[in-house]
């Protein structure tokens, strides 16, 4: 099965109609795993090897206009920059879009407008294909499902199963070779006191793309073989932890399990590691602080920044010892600008 049999599946009659409108906008949040997704069972339809689960970041993502054109290409628009069909991520997305080409002589004019980093791990690919997938959906008029969405989405990147909804989201692994049972799942919860605080060390983009480092992990990593009992333990603490409103377990529990994946990645060969030295020094600082009494954690992808996990009681502390820090409020109503 490969992602045009999945994109079949998904449409059935609607696959081949024309878009019912001219254009078609969307927004997707960025999410941060707290429990992340590491490994592929199924390369080509982004099948994982765990559940994870997520918070999105309110207004912080990636919006989408979609138009049709008939320019003989399609026209991609990242922040003002166009981006050039033969780049990386021009190809990249070039393939995604063929596979919801309606009619051969079918382009789109797309626009891209992204307030997170590109590329630095901050998920902008997640936010970046949720938006695509939902302003596609808007575009052509299918009025598809949250979890139809989600596999489709899932398809261009797999964190981005879990941006189509806000706050948390967890990512079932699902049991179908199809993937049809590989989505997210909203968790109802709110809770607002939790913030998220990206501190920026570097927004250059990674030196080893995460399907490359993951794949490069499956294969070589002597301590993989321990990471899904890890990851199946950590989600059943951070549900209760998120039942419960239990922060210091919500807290303890995302970071040792981003530390725990990256341990995988610094035991496979050749070693994969994404910190700077500039990392391990706020590390080390996010330690200390929490030593002093500072209820503070943090989380890291597949970059050298990591993210701060506190409450909103502590905003004032935090403004404090991290100058720099972007505070995002998850949970609070979306003020879109
Ligand atoms: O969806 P991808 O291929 O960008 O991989 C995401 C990997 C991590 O960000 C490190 C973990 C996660 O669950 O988001």
């Amino acid at each position: 099965m490969n992602k045009a049999d999945v994109i079949s599946r998904v449409l059935g009659d609607k696959h081949k109609i024309l878009p019912r409108n001219p254009t078609g906008k969307a927004f997707a949040p960025s999410n941060i795993a707290l429990c992340k997704y590491w490994g592929k069972r199924n390369q080509e339809l982004n099948l994982p090897v765990t559940s994870s689960l997520s918070i999105s970041l309110g207004n912080k993502g990636t919006d989408t206009d979609i138009a049709i054109c008939s320019d003989g290409f399609d026209h991609v628009i990242v922040n003002d920059q166009i981006i050039q069909p033969d780049s990386t991520f021009g190809k990249r997305l070039q393939h995604f879009l063929d596979l919801f080409r309606a009619a051969p002589d079918l382009f789109f004019k797309i626009n891209v407008k992204t307030n997170i980093p590109i590329g630095a791990g901050l998920a902008s690919s997640a936010s970046g294909f949720a938006s695509l997938v939902q302003s596609l959906n808007a575009l052509f008029g299918w009025e598809l499902s949250a979890n139809q969405l989600s596999i489709l989405s899932r398809l261009g990147s797999g964190s981005a199963a879990r941006s189509i909804w806000q706050g948390f989201v967890e990512w079932h692994v699902g049991l179908h070779a199809n993937g049809m049972d590989s989505h997210g799942e909203s968790i109802a919860t709110q809770w607002p006191e939790v913030c998220v605080g990206l501190v920026i060390v570097s927004d250059t983009e990674k030196k080893i793309s995460s399907r490359e480092a993951m794949q490069r992990t499956v294969a070589t990593s002597p301590l993989y073989a321990a990471w899904p009992a890890k990851v199946a333990a950590d989600l059943v603490l951070l549900k209760q932890a998120i039942q419960q409103q239990d922060f210091a377990l919500l807290g303890k529990t995302a970071e040792w399990n981003a530390l725990a994946m990256h341990a995988t990645m610094l035991s496979a060969w050749p070693a994969v590691t994404y910190a700077l030295p500039e990392t391990v020094v706020m590390m080390e600082k996010i330690w200390r602080l929490r030593a002093e009494g500072l209820p503070v954690y943090f989380t890291q992808d597949a970059g050298p920044n990591l993210k701060l996990l506190f409450l909103g009681k502590d905003v004032g502390d935090i403004k404090k010892y991290f100058p720099q820090v972007e505070i995002i409020k998850p949970f609070y109503p979306l003020q879109r600008t």
